[in-house]
């Protein structure tokens, strides 16, 4: 029986994952450690590093009682019987497979530090995303420890969304465990079931091969992200044809076999997530000699690089192909609603294009604005305010541009914003959320993604 947990890395999904797992196993001593101190120091105070809703109510339910975060790598390691690492793994910057490949520098410092510190046979989980067979360079790291220990491998990938990664852990969709054919690893296996049983139903937890567990988790990743980029490529040809895409996602996502979910239209996805993985998959299957699959999934990055250039494209055009010296406010960094992170936000593309063009930006956002003001460090920082007041943001601004569909952002006093603005006053819903008929109503002229825009100026011509 599983007594002690340990998982190695506590950020976005470390963090959250061990509160929900020491919230719903009272009988499991839960500990998180990071090499990173400010961050288990900020674990250990009121001010959590990740915003997430529900989140600071289920660590300061179980904080002190079963749910540790510690600096203390050594003492964790040798306490726990399962270790879930849970480490950063990101794109390469640097050599052979710059760009595409998953830097592992992480993940094999994680494994060293496992040998140095056990004193007894422990079962690691891969809960970091990672490539397929990395289970098997990990055996191979781990089993050359002189002490005579026995690791058994399992890849277990997490499929939490942030913003709802409370609900996501504590209802998932299912829970995927891999693991080798063998009677040591079926047992490990099991003991990681054991700990998931204590909330989440036995048919949702689905066992497979280690490969097919590590793989799954990349095709998951590009199957939505390639969705979002189908969408957005559609959106383009409404805008030019007069059709709505909200009206074709519908109409098309009412067929079962499709589904509705995953085909809202914007500016493209964001996140540290969907680029990594699907480039990652990319590099995969170059390395395995099947470029032809390689550049299937390459597209999907490049739509949505070209649904960000071809936004910031409408804009300019829409503002009579200049910017410079303009104010426009910019509503939202987070790179999705309900998370304070900005990791490959959109908004980061958007806003650098802007402060190309010489435009000076008021960034709004209710969670993300110290996130935004370290993205933008390198950015001319006179051409940049951040504003804690929406209204602030839109003083005397010539447009409006809307990159997070914060909830929040709808009841907006639009009329008085209207009003305190420079006019013509433009209005670029790069999260097709708002009202457009009533903000067009107001004077503004609203330009959607995936539909007409709505200009007052066509109307008079
Ligand atoms: P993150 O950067 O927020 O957290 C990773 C943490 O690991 C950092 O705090 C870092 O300091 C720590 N770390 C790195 N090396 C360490 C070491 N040797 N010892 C101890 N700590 C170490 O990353 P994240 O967003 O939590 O993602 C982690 C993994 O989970 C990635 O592989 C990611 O692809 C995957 N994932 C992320 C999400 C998400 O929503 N963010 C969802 C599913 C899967
Ligand atoms: C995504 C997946 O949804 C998770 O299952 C997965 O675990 C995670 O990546 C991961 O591996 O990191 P996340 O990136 O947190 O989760 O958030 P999503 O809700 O997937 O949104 C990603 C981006 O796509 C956001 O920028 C969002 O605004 C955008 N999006 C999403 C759209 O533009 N349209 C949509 O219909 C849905």
């Amino acid at each position: 029986m599983v007594k002690n947990i340990l998982c190695i890395g506590a950020g976005y999904v470390g963090g959250p994952t061990m509160a929900v797992i020491a919230d719903q196993c009272h009988d499991i001593n839960v500990t998180v450690v990071d090499i990173n101190s400010s961050r288990i120091a900020a674990w250990n105070s009121d001010e959590l590093p990740v915003f997430e809703p529900g989140l600071h109510d289920v660590v300061m339910r179980r904080r002190g009682k079963n749910l540790f975060y510690s600096t203390d790598i050594p003492a964790a390691i040798k306490r726990a019987d399962l270790i879930f690492v849970s480490v950063n793994t990101p794109t390469k910057t640097f050599g052979e497979g710059a760009g595409r490949a998953a830097d592992l520098q992480y993940l094999e410092k994680t494994a060293r530090s496992i040998i140095e510190h056990a004193d007894s046979d422990k079962i690691i989980v891969e809960k970091s995303t990672l490539p397929i067979r990395t289970a098997q360079a990990l055996a191979r790291v781990l089993s050359s420890n002189e002490k005579g220990i026995r690791f058994q491998i399992l890849s277990n990938p997490e499929f939490l969304a942030e913003g709802t990664a409370i609900d996501d852990l504590e209802h998932p969709d299912r829970v995927l465990i891999g693991g080798l054919d063998t009677p040591e690893a079926r047992a490990a296996m099991e003991e990681l079931i054991s700990v998931y049983a204590h909330w989440v139903p036995r048919e949702k937890i689905i066992t497979t091969s280690l490969w097919s567990s590590e793989l799954s988790k990349l095709v998951a990743n590009a199957f939505l992200a390639q969705r979002i980029s189908s969408v957005n490529s559609i959106s383009a040809l409404c805008e030019r044809t007069g059709a709505n895409i909200d009206e074709v996602a519908y109409a098309v996502g009412r067929d079962s076999r499709i589904g509705p979910k995953f085909l809202k239209a914007g500016i493209g996805f964001g996140g540290s997530c969907f680029k990594k993985d699907i480039l990652n998959l990319v590099y995969l299957c170059d390395y395995y000699g099947i470029p032809e699959v390689a550049r299937y999934w390459e597209q999907v990055v490049a739509i949505n690089d070209f649904q960000a250039a071809r936004f910031v494209r409408t804009m300019l055009g829409a503002m009579f192909n200049t910017i410079a010296d303009k104010k426009i406010a910019v509503f939202g960094f987070a790179f999705k609603s309900d998370t304070s992170d900005t990791r490959e936000a959109p908004a980061i593309t958007v806003c650098t294009r802007l402060l190309n063009e010489q435009a000076h930006i008021a960034i709004h956002d209710p969670k993300a604005l110290e996130n935004a003001k370290a993205d933008l460090a390198g950015a001319p920082a006179d051409r940049i305010a951040y504003c804690t007041d929406p209204y602030e943001a839109a003083d005397g601004a010539h447009a409006l541009v809307f990159l997070t569909d914060w909830k929040c952002f709808r009841e907006l006093d639009f009329k008085r914003i209207y009003k305190s603005m420079r006019h013509p006053a433009f209005l670029f819903d790069g999260r097709n959320f708002l009202d457009h008929e009533s903000l067009y109503a107001l004077g503004y002229h609203v330009y959607p993604i995936g539909r007409p825009a709505m200009s007052h100026f066509e109307q008079k011509d």
